[in-house]
């Protein structure tokens, strides 16, 4: 099978095809030929070895200390089951699935293997191979985020600083959906595309500080890393949450003891992966409440470029690598 692989962190440039053997399913193994995939912002941290501000020291005993210990990356796709082991119960093949091996990865391939109890799910014909794999990086970390970890709830006032990512959009969708009010900053060329999603305020962070004013909110959340403790603290209402997907290490740790003085609540760390989850979110896509969000798509074969855009930091959405040509 075709397979992108990489050595050693670096620009896009690091990344080479290669051509390697199709693993083979055991017994309680699936193995799905690959439709489509993404290039996410862990793909981007992983390959280029990009950590978060104090996080640094972290990243190479995670992910490999003297090169990638997981050579393929790729954190979610969708596709079509090609062979299953023997005591497989739970799919078939030729069933069409969505999968999010996450943190193992893996999904810049051809070919990949999970086990069938593993974050792989039915996909629903609503949704076409692209948006299905558009979809469980963004939501996932958005759903666990804002409904296991923060209850979000119908009438809260939510602030999305950084709501045009994979994340943010998700996290847009997801708050919406359950029932707040969502005020997003993002750049002038995104207003009118969130508007449309239903977002009541908008905010250029080129020209307006969402801090500098006297509004307050329920929940702030941060998918860009520019809204910390010490700058969204008083726009949190008493007993508000301020909710830190990425962020420097200093703010994490000062800025939860800070939080929790003055009566807030700080909520930071990796995302859960869980096929729950998954299956969560699948089911708010399926039902049009989630609307997958791709900025482009690019044929396999040109991976590398698909991997520079996303380097940009300016993605609306996902970025969407296609192996199989496909009517929807
Ligand atoms: N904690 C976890 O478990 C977890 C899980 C997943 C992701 N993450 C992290 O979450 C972050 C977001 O991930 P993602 O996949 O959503 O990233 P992404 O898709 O690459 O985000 C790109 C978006 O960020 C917007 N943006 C850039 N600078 C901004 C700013 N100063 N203010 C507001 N918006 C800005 C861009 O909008 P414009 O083009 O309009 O500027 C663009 O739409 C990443 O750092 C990722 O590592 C953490």
């Amino acid at each position: 099978m075709k397979a992108y692989t990489y050595k050693r962190y670096g620009p896009p440039e690091v990344l080479q095809q290669v051509t390697l053997p199709c693993p083979e399913p055991r017994d309680t193994e699936v193995l799905v030929r690959i439709h489509a995939t993404t290039v996410s912002s862990a793909d981007w941290r992983m390959r280029s070895l990009t950590m978060p501000p104090g996080l640094g020291w972290a990243g190479r005993p995670a992910i490999g200390m003297f090169g990638p210990r997981k050579p393929i990356l790729g954190t979610e796709f969708s596709g079509v089951v090609a062979k299953i082991g023997n005591k497989v119960s739970q799919f078939q093949v030729g069933d069409a699935v969505i999968g999010f091996p996450g943190a193992a990865l893996g999904a810049h391939a051809e070919y990949i293997i999970l086990p069938q109890d593993g974050k792989i799910v039915a996909k629903p014909d609503s949704l076409s191979f692209a948006q299905a794999a558009a979809l469980p990086f963004g939501a996932a970390t958005a759903y666990d985020y804002l409904v296991n970890k923060a209850h979000v709830k119908a009438g809260d006032q939510v602030l999305i600083n950084g709501s045009t990512g994979a994340v943010g959009l998700a996290c847009v969708q997801i708050a919406l959906h359950l029932g707040a009010t969502v005020t997003a900053v993002c750049s002038e060329k995104n207003r009118a595309f969130l508007h449309e999603l239903g977002v009541r305020e908008t905010i250029d962070y080129a020209q307006t500080d969402f801090a500098a004013d006297s509004t307050e909110y329920d929940m702030i959340i941060d998918t860009v890393g520019t809204a910390p403790w010490a700058r969204s603290r008083h726009a949190l209402r008493s007993g508000g949450q301020l909710l830190v997907i990425v962020g420097k290490l200093s703010d994490l740790i000062f800025g939860s003891l800070k939080a929790r003085l003055a009566g807030k609540t700080l909520i930071a760390g990796v995302a859960h992966e869980s096929r729950e989850i998954l299956q969560e979110v699948v089911t708010l896509a399926a039902t049009g409440a989630l609307v997958p969000v791709i900025d482009q798509e690019f044929p396999f074969d040109q991976m590398i470029a698909a991997h520079r855009y996303v380097d940009t930091g300016r993605k609306r959405g996902a970025v969407v690598v296609r192996l199989v040509d496909e009517p929807n």
